[in-house]
């Protein structure tokens, strides 16, 4: 399955631009529920990875939930359609007006991560004479191989409930006449190929699921959270992550009790590859010890090389001449501002296209207007 760039027509668009191929987009969702359908398994959607309205929209219409944030993405996603049960609301620190969206709409679950959060909670559902459905989000200290900066469920971070705090915070939760415990909330971080961390995740809910059972408070919902990785260095090839492995591992590893649902939250395994970055090259530039090719996107359009050091492909989809290396920057004035360094790529000359691949998640989403630039636009592949 290719990743096919309509050539002419994109050449005609004024760059930076995102290009979603909304083909792609289907495929995969299309995966995601037969494969979690096998085992009953619910998928909320991670808004975070991606909130452009037409991508929730498309999202949504295969029945899937949506993991919010913040009260912006909870109302974003009753916009796009997502029924209000089918939303839950994680985040360390939710404003109280966010809360306020949140029991207004009569969302599914919050994910709560600490005693004084669950107190605010029952306290403003006590004066909207609401009960708030609650998860806790407990940090299972399982080391996922990825970058630090998205390594979440480890005792350093700042995420979730401590395992040995549990006990504490589930008596604090009988005493709330305004919360119901409805389920426990697991993520161990984002962009994880090594399947073998999802595995131990699963070890460790088990062994904490014994707790719950001796207190005869068995949550109805075990949330396992995200952070299935892609191939960023093969997009074509590997347009999608092995989703029938994924699920396949939970329902080898994770023994579940009588009734109990499993909720995942994925974000970019589902938008990632359908989004590519478009921009063109303004000029190109002898350095001292390489060439510039000066592009006209910048890490404000897309910013996880500059943040996380990240990769992605980058294309001249104009060129097929005979190679050579170029470090390909941007027009924003910071040294970060680069998107790949000694990049080869066919001879590269003004106006070319280029395409910065693998860019559906934590794109569009993070761009931002530093420099007083322009948000990038967005075209879709069946609006063309
Ligand atoms: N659930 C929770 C509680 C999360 O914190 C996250 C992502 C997800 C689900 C979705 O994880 P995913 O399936 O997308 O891996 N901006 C960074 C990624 C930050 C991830 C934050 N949490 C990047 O560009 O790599």
């Amino acid at each position: 399955m290719s990743n096919p760039f309509p050539f002419q027509t994109l050449n005609e668009v004024e760059t930076p631009f995102y290009y979603y191929n909304m083909q792609l987009l289907d495929t995969t969702l299309e995966t995601i529920k037969r494969e979690a359908d096998k085992y009953g398994y619910h998928i909320h959607y991670a808004v975070k990875a991606n909130a452009n309205q037409r991508i929730l929209e498309r999202v949504h219409s295969y029945g899937f939930g949506a993991d919010c944030v913040s009260g912006n993405e909870v109302i974003a996603s009753l916009a796009a359609g997502f029924p209000s049960d089918k939303i839950v609301f994680a985040g360390v620190g939710k404003a109280d007006k966010e809360i306020i969206v949140g029991l207004e709409n009569n969302i599914g679950c919050f994910n709560v991560e600490s005693i004084p959060e669950l107190e605010v909670i029952d306290e403003i559902a006590k004066r909207m004479n609401k009960t708030a459905k609650v998860a806790l989000r407990i940090n299972p200290n399982v080391q996922a191989n990825t970058h630090k900066y998205i390594t979440t469920g480890l005792e350093e971070n700042k995420f979730g409930i401590y395992i040995w705090d549990l006990e504490k915070v589930l008596d604090k939760v009988d005493q709330l006449n305004n919360i119901e415990f409805v389920g426990i909330h697991f993520h161990i971080g984002s962009q994880i190929n090594d399947l073998d961390s999802f595995k131990q995740l699963c070890t460790r809910v088990n062994e904490l699921q014994e707790r719950f059972v001796k207190r005869r408070n068995i949550p109805r919902i075990v949330n396992v959270g995200g952070g299935l990785g892609v191939d960023y260095e093969n997009p074509d090839e590997n347009p999608m992550p092995d989703f029938e492995k994924f699920f396949g591992i939970f329902d080898d590893f994770l023994d579940l009790q009588e009734g109990q649902e499993v909720h995942f939250e994925l974000g970019r395994s589902v938008v990632c590859q359908c989004g590519t970055l478009l921009s063109k090259v303004l000029y190109v530039k002898d350095g001292v010890h390489t060439q510039f090719a000066i592009v006209d996107a910048g890490m404000s359009d897309l910013i996880r090389p500059a943040l996380y050091q990240a990769y992605h492909k980058i294309e001249n989809q104009t060129s097929h001449k005979e190679e050579y290396k170029y470090d390909v920057v941007g027009p924003i004035c910071e040294s970060s501002d680069c998107f790949g360094k000694a990049v080869t790529l066919p001879k590269t000359e003004r106006g070319d296209l280029i395409a910065i691949r693998s860019a559906g998640a934590y794109g569009e989403v993070m761009a931002n207007q530093y420099n007083l630039r322009e948000l990038p636009k967005a075209v879709y592949s069946d609006l063309i």
